[in-house]
């Protein structure tokens, strides 16, 4: 029991707290008490306290890992109900093997409003997480707006760059607002540089022929796409929207526009 344990002695505790080894100097006292009291072999006392060590730093990369993905709310593949969605059962399984993520292959989610396509890519993004990936999510938006900064100050290079170093990066709320040239050109130099190197996880309102819609030049357009899909997964998410059924069952008023 840890109130019987005696301190580390204190050339112990400095030296592990020098090699930052947090977990084993945190529990080298009670260890060692309990090792001597069972009759621990030096091999079984060692892999207790290297096991406990490994287990914290995987624990605090993974919580690090979460945190730089900036997913905007905690959504999971287990939490996604695939019988009521659009999504194939077979497709749904593949994309939560994250074969494509170690593929390098992209993901696509087409659909209307609702039908669940934030929900699968943030459920992706925290499955890859939990398997040791870095991943970053952005909505189109944010992600214009961040290689904007790097364009006004000539990092833009630099900040593709680092946004890249991401295994998987996810770009939500594709073609919600439209994008200016320098804004579509700045979308079309992150899709080039992940382009062979990692996954990009896409989810969009609009089918891609409908994407000179908010890519303003059609050169533009079909070389973005071109990159995006030649290792690509699309999804097309199909039905009426889960938050309008959910908010009937609730008995609410749904907010269908009557046009
Ligand atoms: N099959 C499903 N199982 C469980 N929850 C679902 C399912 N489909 C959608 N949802 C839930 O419904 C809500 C809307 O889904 P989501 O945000 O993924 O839609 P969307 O396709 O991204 O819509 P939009 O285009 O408006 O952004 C979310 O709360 C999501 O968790
Ligand atoms: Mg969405």
């Amino acid at each position: 029991m840890s109130a019987t344990a005696p301190e580390l002695p204190a050339d112990l505790e400095s030296g592990l707290r020098r090699l930052r080894l947090g977990a084993m100097r945190r529990m080298a006292a009670e260890l060692i008490l309990t090792a001597k009291t069972q009759r621990w072999t030096p091999e079984e006392f060692l892999r207790t306290l290297v096991e406990a060590e490994i287990g914290a730093r995987d624990d605090s990369n993974a919580r690090t890992r979460l945190k730089l993905a900036c997913f905007p709310v905690r959504k999971t593949l287990a939490d996604f109900d695939v019988a009521q969605s659009s999504v194939k059962t077979a497709t749904f399984e593949y994309l939560s093997s994250l074969e494509w993520v170690r593929a390098k292959e992209n993901v696509c989610l087409v659909g209307p409003a609702g039908t669940g396509k934030s929900h699968v890519l943030v459920g992706l993004g925290h499955a890859a997480v939990d398997a040791g990936y870095k991943v970053r999510y952005f909505t189109a938006a944010e992600l214009v707006e961040t290689l904007y900064r790097g364009y006004a100050d000539n990092s833009v290079g630099r900040l593709i760059e680092q946004v890249v170093r991401a295994d998987l990066v996810l770009v939500d709320e594709v073609g919600f607002a439209p994008l200016d040239h320098t804004g579509a050109q700045l979308f079309f130099r992150l899709v080039a540089a992940a382009y062979e190197r990692r996954s990009l996880g896409v989810a969009s309102h609009w089918p891609f022929e409908e994407w000179g819609r908010f890519l303003p030049e059609h050169t533009t357009a079909v070389s973005l796409l071109d990159r995006l899909l030649h290792h690509a997964n699309v999804i097309t998410t199909a039905g009426e929207s889960y938050r309008m059924k959910e908010a009937r069952q609730k008995g609410g008023r749904t907010a269908e526009p009557s046009v």
